[in-house]
């Protein structure tokens, strides 16, 4: 699976991996695709710069990447407390009745809960790009827009490429107007933030509207055919997020919630807006529905609902309470079925790919080319 980015980038496998875990990041580069990490949850600099060493020491010298969310509104000089003082009762209370309506116990006294909505913020994005600066990363990737001319002029002083997620070809020019390498493609299948333009029609949009600027796609893609298809249509390599999380490397931390990845099909997930405010898709669950219920109050614009449910995911994580047990995954969560080493799963993208091309090869044969 190779394309001039990949030769360009040294890579084996035009096939990138997004993912949150350390050790799966590492084992997609040794694997010849090039791993990204994802840095939202990383809100004190230590514990990236552990993970960043880690990864280094077991990428086997290959290239890798970091993801930073870097919102395109900014929400400057607001701290935490500040987004805090904003959340309406009526929103709190439902969260209480939800969480009291399935039995789901607090946390244990002084215990924190695991998950900020600090990631998003630019000045903790910046302080995750001070640590990162000082690795080999040889990528800088951005969600929810390209990052700030300064930090893509850094990042370019010291030889990265920047990508960018988009998820329409409007979104597409403004981020190589900003000066940007590479776009993501990123289409409503795709588990995370998503907008509304499905990956086959995505791609080759993007592609003609940025050409001669490389595209990865995004959104739905976990076999050879697959990917196949994303080249089919213009892309110079894939971005995958959501085959990961069924990895033997991912760290999930619940075997509750890996048992229910593997169990859900195509249509068990949701575009919705009850995790971070934004529309991502994830899992469908008790939770979801409760948001995404008419009667009910709704979700908060982000950041807002990002920190109003953070303490209540921590907690249904932890105590693993299953109805309203989720995680952000796309469709392709239907053909995770069961737990693969990373190895494994690039083995199946190769023989899957080389079926594919074989296949059109013949068509092409037949028809004479
Ligand atoms: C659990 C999970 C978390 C994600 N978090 C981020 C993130 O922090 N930053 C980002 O750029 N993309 C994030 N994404 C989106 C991925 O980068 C990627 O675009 C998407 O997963 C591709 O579609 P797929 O899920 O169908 O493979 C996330 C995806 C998943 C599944």
């Amino acid at each position: 699976m190779q394309t001039e980015l990949s030769r360009k980038l040294g890579i084996e496998h035009a096939a990138f991996g997004f993912t949150p875990f350390p050790a799966v990041a590492a084992a997609i580069s040794r694997a010849g695709g090039f791993g990204v990490l994802g840095a939202v949850r990383y809100t004190a600099p230590d514990d990236l710069e552990r993970d960043l060493d880690w990864l280094d020491a077991h990428a086997d010298g290959r290239p890798y990447g970091l993801d930073v969310v870097m919102p395109a509104k900014k929400v400057e000089g607001v701290t935490e407390a500040d987004v805090e003082a904003m959340i309406p009762e009526a929103h709190r209370r439902f969260v209480r009745d939800t969480l009291a309506a399935h039995g789901v116990p607090g946390l244990a006294e002084g215990e924190a809960s695991g998950w900020r909505i600090t990631g998003w913020m630019e000045q903790v994005a910046r302080t995750q790009l001070a640590v990162a600066f000082d690795y080999p990363i040889r990528l800088l990737a951005s969600a929810l827009g390209p990052p700030p001319a300064d930090v893509i002029a850094r990042a370019h002083d010291r030889d990265l490429l920047v990508a960018a997620l988009a998820g329409s070809a409007r979104h597409a020019v403004k981020h190589r107007d900003a000066g940007i390498d590479i776009v993501v493609a990123q289409g409503y299948e795709a588990g995370g933030h998503t907008g509304e333009i499905a990956t086959m029609v995505l791609t080759p949009e993007v592609v003609d509207a940025v050409d001669p600027l490389p595209v990865l796609a995004a959104g739905g893609i976990g076999s050879g055919p697959q990917v196949a298809a994303a080249l089919t249509l213009g892309a110079q390599g894939v971005w995958l997020g959501s085959i990961w999380l069924t990895t033997t490397e991912a760290d999930l931390h619940s075997p509750a919630l890996t048992r229910k990845l593997l169990a859900a099909g195509s249509g068990d997930t949701v575009r919705s807006r009850a995790l971070t405010g934004k529309p991502a898709r994830q899992l469908r669950t008790a939770w979801t529905d409760a948001w995404d219920d008419p009667t009910g109050p709704g979700a908060l614009p982000m950041p807002l609902q990002g920190l109003l449910v953070a303490e209540a995911v921590s907690r249904i994580q932890k105590y693993e309470v299953e109805p309203l047990l989720g995680t952000p995954v796309g469709q392709i969560v239907g053909r995770m079925t069961s737990e693969r080493s990373v190895q494994a799963v690039f083995d199946d993208l190769t023989r899957g790919f080389e079926q594919a091309v074989d296949r059109l090869c013949r068509i092409a044969e037949r028809s004479g080319r």
